[in-house]
Formats: structure tokens, sequence, C-alpha cells
């Protein structure tokens, strides 16, 4: 296996721009997840590290070794798709060992490997089935096992659970992840889930729009985001627009609809946006004293949805949208129609300038 590295690697198709040039490092062992909107460039990014497609500008290294010029047969990766695409008239056994087979490995040593590897998916009976014969989760279980069987450099996959059906693909996203902890491979894994990328991942590219928005842990990118679009894509968030003040202890005041706020400085002036998540706020009833040193912006209740683990309540306090709270089911009832609070601390925001 190795690391990966894209220097300032760009794709135009035929006068339309996929990707603007980038630049990343993965390290040798990782499981990097592209994370992105439809069309904002996660497959044909890892088809030009899988050189499927040729970049427009910029090289691509695999430890340190420039592949940019040479075939994807010639690269040592494995790539498992969407679609399965196993072997329809091939035995499991045969779609698995294909690519040894293809490199001359002797039949005992094919038959061994083959072995380990149904092992290794847990599928330890499946050899002389053929692909139908086996359930979505199973082929593509099969399909990892077949792209993993030659030790590849890199395994590529491209959102190979979007598929199956929501209980089946938690289920893989484990299976997948214990087989990375047993194998190691430098992996990049493509979805546009944003659970699937926080669950898996030992770090997240954020995409959009064909360039790297953000890049960072599961953690990082959900409690720190540094642009608008990222905050918004990745779980729900309150964006909160206004005007900031000037800066006091080291947090910036920002007027928003009517209230001032306070949010960690970083310097910013003029037009930002505060992000809030809604399970960092809580609300409080109108007369009841805002807390010490927290934010607090008021407003009526506008709905309020239970789901199970928590409540969901919406708030009209005239921002641009209303407030989405999140609240324990154990909390004190609050109707719609209720003069409330939104409350939360300055340092559960982030600022936001773009
Ligand atoms: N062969 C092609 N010719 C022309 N344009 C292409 C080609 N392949 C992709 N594109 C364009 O490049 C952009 C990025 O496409 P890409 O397939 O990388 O997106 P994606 O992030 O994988 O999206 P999805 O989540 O829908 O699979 C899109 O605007 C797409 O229309
Ligand atoms: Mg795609």
């Amino acid at each position: 296996m190795s690391s990966v590295s894209l220097k300032g690697v760009s794709k135009t198709y035929a006068g339309v721009t996929a990707l603007r040039p980038i630049d990343l490092e993965i390290p040798q062992g990782e499981f990097l997840t592209l994370l992105g909107p439809s069309g904002c460039g996660k497959t044909t990014t890892l088809r030009l590290i899988a050189g499927f497609i040729e970049p427009s500008t910029g090289r691509i290294l695999f430890g340190g070794d420039d592949v940019t010029d040479l075939p994807p047969q010639k690269r040592e990766i494995g790539m498992v798709f969407q679609d399965y695409a196993l072997f329809p008239h091939m035995t499991i056994g045969d779609n698995i060992g294909f690519a040894l087979a293809e490199r001359g490995m002797p039949k005992v040593e094919i038959a061994k490997r083959v072995k380990e590897l149904l092992e290794l998916i847990r599928l330890p009976s499946v050899e002389n089935r053929y692909p139908t014969q086996l359930s979505g989760g199973q082929q593509q279980r099969v399909a990892v096992a077949r792209a993993v069987a030659h030790s590849p450099r890199v395994l590529l996959m491209d959102e190979p659970l979007g598929a199956l059906d929501l209980k089946l693909r938690e289920a893989m996203q484990n299976e997948i992840s214990a087989i990375h902890r047993t194998l190691k491979i430098t992996t990049v894994y493509v979805t546009h889930d944003q659970t699937e990328a926080m669950s898996m991942s030992d770090r997240i590219a954020v995409m959009n729009d064909g360039i790297i928005e953000q890049m960072g842990t599961a953690k990082e990118i959900y409690e720190r985001p540094t642009t608008r679009f990222v905050a918004d894509f990745v779980g729900q968030i309150n964006l909160l627009d206004g005007a900031a003040h000037g800066t006091d202890n080291g947090l910036l005041a920002v007027s928003v609809a009517g209230a001032i706020l306070r949010v960690p400085d970083t310097g910013a002036s003029g037009t930002v946006s505060i992000g809030v998540r809604p399970e960092q706020m809580s609300l409080i009833a109108a007369g009841v004293p805002v807390p010490a040193g927290h934010n607090a912006i008021a407003g009526i209740v506008r709905s309020r949805m239970f789901a199970g683990n928590r409540i969901r309540l919406e708030i009209d306090a005239g921002t641009a949208k209303p407030i989405a709270v999140e609240a324990h089911p154990n909390t004190p009832t609050v109707e719609p129609g209720a003069s409330v609070r939104a409350v939360w601390k300055p340092e559960h925001s982030v600022l936001l300038t773009r």
C-alpha cells in the first residue's frame, strides 16, 4: 500500500470544468472519504486516481512514484463500484481470484488466498455459487474481496453502498471499516451521505463544485466548519446572518435580528454568519433570566415535533429561517405559540464569512 498525492490536479471535459486544481495528501493506510453533492467532482477525482481518465493539469503520485502516465492496470489499485460489477458467469471463488489468475499466480495459491478472503468477508461457504445467488449486501462484500485480493497499493470505492437499503448500508459500513482495520490499505471512499462519511473515515474531504472546501476529521468538520457550505452540508445547522460590531474579551459581537450575539473572534468584520447546531441550543421561557455568559435570541415556538430520541422545535425569531432547536425528550413541554428564548454558549457557535 502507498500514500497518494494529488498535486495541482484538475479535469476539464470538453469545456466543462469538473475539477479545479486540487492538492490532496493521503497518508499510507488512511481511510479518506470524498463527500459532496451530486456533480461536485467525486467520481472524477476517483477516476483520476485510478487512471481511467487523464488529468488536464497536475501530477498524481503513489508512495512518491509518479503514476500520472501509467494506465490503470499498472497502478496496482483495487476498485469497488456501486453496481457491484461482479462477473455474472463466474463463481464467487473465480470472481475473487480473477486478478490473481491474471497475474499468473499458481492455482493452489489462488485457492488459499480466496479462502482467506472469504473468511475476511465472513462468507466462508459461497465459493461455488454465482453472483445472482447472493443478496445485494453479500455481492458487495464479494466485490470488496475481489478488489483487495491482489493486495493493491490503493483501494478506491465509489458509492459502494448506494444501492442498499438503510439497515444493510449501516451493517456494511461496519464490515468495510473492519476490513480496513485488518488490511490497512490506503482507501479513498466516495459518498454523498454525510452520516456514512462521518462514521467510517479517518478524514473527510468535503467537495463542492470542483474544489475541496474543507478537509479534516469528522469531529473537526462537524464542530469547526470553515464555510457556510460545509456547515450546512454536514449535519444540520442554524445560520444566523448579521453584522460584526467589534470584539470584547476574545469574542466578536454580532447583531442578528435585533439581538447582540457573541462568537469566538476570528478577526472577521462586516457581514458574517453565526453557525449553531440545533443540539447546542436550549430553550428557556421568556421571563427566565439568561444564564451568565450565554447568547440568547427571543422568539415564538412555531412547531414542535417528537422524533423518539429527541424533540425538534422551530422558533420564529425574525431570522431568515426559523431557528431549529433539538431538545431531550424529558425537557418540559413547550407548546407552539409560547414565547421563549434560545440560549447557547458562544464557544458552541462558529463564525462563517463565506
Ligand atoms: N465524461 C464527461 N463528459 C463531460 N462532463 C462530465 C463527464 N463526466 C463528468 N462530467 C461532469 O463533471 C462534473 C463532475 O462529475 P462527477 O461524476 O465527478 O460528479 P460526482 O461528484 O461523482 O457526482 P454524483 O454524486 O452524481 O456521482 C459534473 O458536472 C458532470 O456533469
Ligand atoms: Mg459520482
